[in-house]
């Protein structure tokens, strides 16, 4: 067996905790920390929150499966896998392959970007720009600034060079270690940070708007933005899972790391919402914020904390982590595409994957600050590459890989993949029916009922 070196023959993760602690890494970042609260925040919070919940584990979970069962059983790439699995059938499951690669390619973008707003707040840390009391305007100033001009492009690019760095050594070289480690050290953060906001005045206010749902709030446009923010936090939807499965090792168990990263993924979203929602009530902020929510929220929060130079520190620090063990992740996607079939070298196909990438970061970050004016259907080239990710490719992924996993692939080797490690796994026939039948239907219902089409 490989054993986690990147010579010869495939990469392979070194344990079991390893497969899920860099599963875990890849799922767990910006998307939990900056996306879930603001996309709660703009849809009104709890029937957000409700609908996101009930998608991760009913939709989420047999997605996750799906493309771990893709992944492992052929140890290929996103197309790689689209195409040997299919390949006794003379149909053109490949396409989807190239859809998924698209999609990587446009979170890639708008996530460096944000990713490049974590290294500007550890280094304002520093400068001790957060703890001099600011008023909310000041802050919501302060982050205008440091998003809007040209400065952006410098945090960006170092971002871009950090995962550069970190993807021309390998998946399991600087990946493994780094997640076994921080992760657990950010969720402790998180904890920090929560015993910190429930003594705050509005905690109340925030824990109800974030858990008592109006169950008529529920829209489709709600449905459709939750079931794109759990198929985001999940990584979802665009081969992620399936190049991450390809280095699992025979021995993990598929069910269970799905639902132990499920689980991890959504305590992290939720945790940050009772970090994040507590202080608007408290400080009198706006929910509906949008992107720029945590960049205000945060150190408003730090800025009133005893310590709060360190404390925002540390978690700018592991919000990158937890960012480059995300980017990492969607990076590998393209370039194990690029190595295995388009025959390159691990260098060069991090280098064309890396400098696609900083090219459309590029075009991101301006387009929030030179580029304002010029939008597209209303929205920022940032907001379109978002939305176009994570509204359209990911869930029309989710529904062609759950249903090519339910009715396409050979049924042997798939209740060959779920039942390893435990002869009666009871949960096969269950999670065959979901990717067989509700899985690509509700995932279809949702998206076409948000077009107005139904
Ligand atoms: N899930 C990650 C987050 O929450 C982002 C991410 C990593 C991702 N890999 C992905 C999103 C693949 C979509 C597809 O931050």
């Amino acid at each position: 067996m490989g054993k986690g070196i990147e010579t010869g023959a495939r990469a392979m993760f070194n344990s079991k905790f390893a497969a899920i602690a860099t599963t875990v890494g890849s799922a767990v970042g910006l998307g939990n920390i900056w996306r879930f609260p603001y996309e709660a925040g703009v849809h009104g919070g709890g029937a957000f929150i409700f609908c996101y919940l009930v998608f991760s584990f009913l939709i989420g979970v047999p997605c996750l499966v799906a493309e771990f069962a893709m992944g492992r059983s052929t140890r290929k790439n996103v197309l790689g896998a689209y195409q040997y699995l299919s390949s006794s059938k003379r149909q053109p499951w490949y396409i989807a392959g190239y859809f998924a690669l698209l999609g990587a390619v446009l979170i890639l973008g708008f996530y460096s970007v944000v990713a490049g707003w974590t290294i500007e707040y550890m280094t304002g840390s520093v400068e001790s720009m957060f703890s001099g009391g600011l008023d909310e305007a000041e802050l919501e100033e302060q982050f205008i600034n440091l998003t809007n001009g040209w400065r952006p492009l410098v945090w960006t690019t170092i971002f871009c060079l950090c995962n550069y760095l970190i993807l021309v050594r390998g998946v399991t070289k600087g990946i493994e270690k780094m997640s076994n480690i921080l992760m657990p050290v950010l969720f402790l953060l998180l904890l920090i940070f929560l015993i910190n906001s429930t003594m705050m005045d509005g905690f109340m206010d925030g824990v109800k708007f974030m858990f008592n749902p109006d169950f008529s709030a529920i829209t489709p446009s709600v449905m459709l933005g939750a079931l794109g923010q759990a198929f985001f936090s999940l990584s979802l939807g665009v081969g992620c899972m399936i190049t991450y499965a390809s280095y699992f090792s025979e021995n993990t168990r598929l069910t269970r790391t799905a639902v132990t990263t499920m689980l991890l993924d959504s305590s992290v979203a939720i945790l940050s919402g009772l970090i994040i929602f507590p202080a608007v009530f408290t400080y009198g902020m706006s929910a509906e914020a949008g992107p720029t929510l945590v960049f205000e929220v945060l150190p408003t929060i730090f800025s009133r904390m005893a310590g709060g130079t360190i404390w925002s520190l540390l978690f700018f620090t592991l919000l990158f982590v937890a960012s480059v063990t995300s980017t990492v992740s969607i990076s590998e996607i393209i370039i194990a595409y690029l190595t295995e079939n388009r025959k390159m070298s691990r260098v060069k196909a991090t280098t064309v994957c890396c400098a696609i990438t900083y090219v459309l970061a590029i075009v991101c970050t301006l387009s929030l600050g030179p580029g304002k004016n010029l939008t597209i259907a209303g929205m920022s080239i940032f907001d379109l590459f978002d939305y176009i990710a994570s509204n359209i490719l990911m869930p029309l992924g989710g529904m062609i890989c759950s249903f090519f996993v339910g009715w396409v692939m050979d049924k042997k080797l798939l209740r060959q993949q779920l039942s390893e490690g435990s002869r009666h796994n009871i949960w096969v026939t269950p999670l065959v029916f979901m990717l067989k039948y509700i899985c690509p239907t509700a995932i279809f219902l949702i998206f076409l009922d948000s077009t107005g089409i139904i």
